[in-house]
């Protein structure tokens, strides 16, 4: 036993027992778990076999065989959502499901869509796209990711525009872990009738989330960060009235226009079906420690690295830490060195990895520990963190 199922936090986890069930990360300390994480090792056997029963006969065990089991993992990530199957879409990633929003919502020339500067860059690229190739208008709000949420609300409220059509929102910016008040932001649209994509693909599985409960349209979450599906998985859920309106990236080969399965991969083409099997145990080794159990273990893990390295002189916190939001993102820089450059010492040097950001005048290294790491992982860095920032002074 991992945990116990349950959506309260409890201290019945197992952590040892949940590092021992990944792979070793190796030669690498991985601090980057924000980009891509490693499944589990259950999840990478079942992806194993799967593949191996898909080479026997590929055509019936792939389309016939594993993709029969679909619709039960889309029962399964419904109840981890808090939305109806029928709503759900399986793709490759969250890339894809924000390219399905970003070019499927039909929009005309001169109509407005709310952006922030924060949002994921091929999210932004998308949008522009649709500007230079249709006419349709993109406007940024901007705000401080320090600012609080009273703030960032009121700067979006003072954006919208009589024309505003689509209110595109990131629920833990990527940058620096700073998760916006998307429920507060998702009302005001609806006042306006203004429709909504919520970009979860941080917060998913990370975080007790509801899509009825953020209130938006769109909800795009890759599942192989936080959630441990096989790398290659992602999830769109779409609010049931606009299914039929919404235009997909691929032309079905015969799914009825109205129903979700328009937007799901099968329109690709052929694909590997191996990928999914890793889906459903997944879902059974997340649910066995629980969500709340693991957002609270992410957030104590930045906590106690921030904590600990909190005497390096000129260290900044680009993170809000007292949020109870708080999970394993955060981003940091080193007054007077060079984040890059410490990026690259600390792999080479010191076999650490983590990712340097970099976005206007936002400037550090973005650290993410995953439930496999402990405690000690995180003083290992810490110490090469004052090694690091010793030698530069
Ligand atoms: C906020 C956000 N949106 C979208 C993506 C894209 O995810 P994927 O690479 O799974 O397509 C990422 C990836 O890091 C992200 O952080």
């Amino acid at each position: 036993m991992l945990g116990r199922i349950s959506g309260e936090t409890s201290t019945a986890v197992d952590w040892v027992r949940v590092r021992e069930s990944y792979p070793l990360q190796h030669p690498l300390l991985n601090l980057n778990n924000a980009s891509v994480s490693p499944p589990p090792l259950v999840v990478q056997q079942a992806v194993i076999e799967a593949y191996r029963f898909v080479g026997k006969n590929p055509d019936v065990n792939m389309w016939t065989g594993l993709d029969a089991k679909l619709p039960d993992i889309k029962r399964q990530l419904a109840t981890l959502a808090n939305c109806s199957a029928e709503e759900i879409a399986l793709n490759r990633n969250a890339s894809e499901g924000l390219s399905v929003a970003i070019f499927g919502i039909p929009l005309s020339a001169g109509e407005r869509v709310l952006v922030s500067p924060w949002d994921y860059p091929s999210a932004l690229a998308g949008w522009q796209q649709r500007q230079t190739r249709e006419g349709i208008v993109v406007d940024t709000v901007a705000f401080d990711l320090l600012a609080s949420d009273e703030e960032i609300v009121a700067a979006y409220s003072s954006a919208f525009r009589p024309a505003t059509r689509v209110l595109h929102l990131t629920h833990m910016i990527h940058w620096t872990g700073r998760v916006l008040p998307v429920a507060r932001l998702c009302a005001l649209a609806r006042e306006r009738g203004i429709i909504t994509i919520v970009d979860a693909a941080q917060s998913f599985a990370q975080m007790p989330i509801s899509f009825c409960e953020l209130g938006c349209d769109f909800f795009v979450t890759s599942l192989h960060k936080w959630l441990g599906a096989p790398i290659g998985n992602g999830m769109l859920i779409i609010n049931r009235q606009r299914i039929c309106e919404t235009w997909p990236l691929l032309a079905p080969f015969d799914a009825a226009p109205d129903t979700v399965d328009k937007f799901d991969h099968w329109n690709l083409g052929t694909y590997n079906s191996a990928l999914q099997a890793g889906i459903e145990p997944a879902i059974r080794f997340h649910q066995a420690i629980g969500v709340a159990n693991i957002h609270a273990r992410l957030s104590a893990l930045t906590r106690y690295w921030t904590a600990r390295a909190a005497d390096i002189n000129g260290l900044r916190i680009h993170t809000p830490l007292d949020a109870d939001t708080l999970g394993a993102v955060s981003l940091f820089s080193i007054d007077g060195i060079d984040a890059a450059r410490l990026e690259r010492t600390l792999r080479q040097s010191f076999s650490v990895h983590v990712k340097y950001r970099r976005v206007g005048q936002l400037e550090g290294l973005r650290v993410s520990p995953h439930i496999y790491m402990n405690e000690a992982d995180l003083d290992a860095f810490v110490d090469t963190l004052h090694a690091a920032a010793k030698d530069a002074d």
